[in-house]
């Protein structure tokens, strides 16, 4: 696969993983990212597969490398493992994973294993069903759970869960998370609560940092070693018990990453945005529906990298939250 010149933004960055969100219906509300009352887009308003393969197989030849599914829940679009196919064998694509809630994962994870799927991100803020059901305001532990173990023998290797960080919420879930996932030996992960809810309550005093759950791991569970990361551009920064297990920090407010990030990203309905925090977006759709030639779309593509900015800012003055939140963009 030639890459006649990567994505490189104006501050050396270059980008490499794709993340794609395929619906931004869901079957939680979890306070962090979506309002209770929800209204979706109309369905005609989403990609289709061949769309997003479209512009999924450009972006691979200016050098995307990994893409992610997201949501909303990935899951409740229809035929996931077909798209997941799809991607898979685009030339130049090396890696496609997926953050879910892990609701439908039971009855879908063989197909999604089957269809070339590498990786599995599952949201799990809590193991009990009252600290679940307060983030999530839905049931669906018990799901997720099952989803859980049926994805696990159906062979994914590096299962990892997502846990937001939030004080007065997250506190007292953390050894209970960690206990759990050495266990089953899954990658925990704590992600500070980023200002992307859609009931726009979040405020700093919120975030309970990396740093905190850290020092609560190492009271109970004992110490942890920094590990190498495999990934530079990865977020994460990952320990490990000296007995066994592993846990990784996102410390996207404390500690941003922004000056290492690779990322792209697309809208369900077709918006490209460099960034989680962006408030312009470009509009992919409109040239895929009005007769554009790959080669729009590749500026297109450039022309939004370009435009990136060196960091989110989220505790700067002139910060401002983007208009749409986290389930309308995808995690
Ligand atoms: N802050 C931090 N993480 C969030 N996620 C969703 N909303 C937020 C937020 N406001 C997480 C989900 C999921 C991933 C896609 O992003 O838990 O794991
Ligand atoms: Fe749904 Fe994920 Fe948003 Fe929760 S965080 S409401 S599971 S899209």
């Amino acid at each position: 696969m030639t890459v006649v010149a990567p994505l490189i933004d104006g501050f050396g960055r270059v980008h490499t993983d794709l993340r794609i969100s395929v619906t931004d219906r869901c079957n939680l509300r979890c306070t962090y990212c979506m309002p209770l009352e929800v209204v979706f887009k109309p369905r005609e308003e989403l990609l289709t597969f061949e769309e997003i393969g479209r512009v999924a197989g450009v972006a691979a030849t200016l050098g995307i490398r990994t893409i992610r599914l997201t949501g909303g829940e990935p899951l409740m679009r229809r035929d996931l493992p077909e798209l997941v196919r799809q991607l898979t064998a685009v030339p130049g694509i090396e890696e496609v994973a997926l953050t879910t809630n892990g609701l439908l994962l039971a009855e879908q994870a063989a197909d999604l294993h089957a269809a070339g799927l590498t990786r599995l991100n599952v949201s799990l803020d809590s193991l009990t069903t009252e600290g679940f059901e307060r983030v999530a305001r839905r049931p669906g532990l018990d799901r997720a759970l099952a989803g859980l173990e049926v994805a696990k023998r159906e062979g994914f290797q590096s299962i990892r869960i997502n846990a937001v960080s939030i004080k007065g919420l997250t506190e007292a879930e953390i050894v209970p998370l960690a206990r759990f996932c050495r266990r089953e030996e899954f990658h925990l992960r704590f992600i500070e609560f980023m200002p992307l809810d859609a009931e726009e309550s979040w405020d700093k005093s919120q975030v309970l940092s990396g740093a905190d759950v850290r020092a609560v791991l190492e009271r109970e569970l004992g110490p942890l070693v920094a590990e190498q990361a495999d990934d530079p551009g990865q977020p994460a920064i990952d320990y490990r018990w000296v007995d066994g297990g592993r846990v990784g920090f996102i410390n996207a407010v404390t500690r941003p990453f922004c000056d290492r990030c690779d990322r792209l990203r697309l809208t369900a309905d077709g918006q490209v945005r460099n960034c989680l925090f962006s408030t312009v977006e470009w509009d992919a759709r409109s040239l895929l529906r009005g007769g554009g030639a790959d080669t729009e779309i590749a500026t297109l593509i450039r022309d939004c990298v370009a435009a990136k900015r060196a960091a989110h800012g989220i505790d700067t003055p002139s910060f401002a939250r983007p208009s749409r939140a986290m389930y309308q963009i995808g995690g």
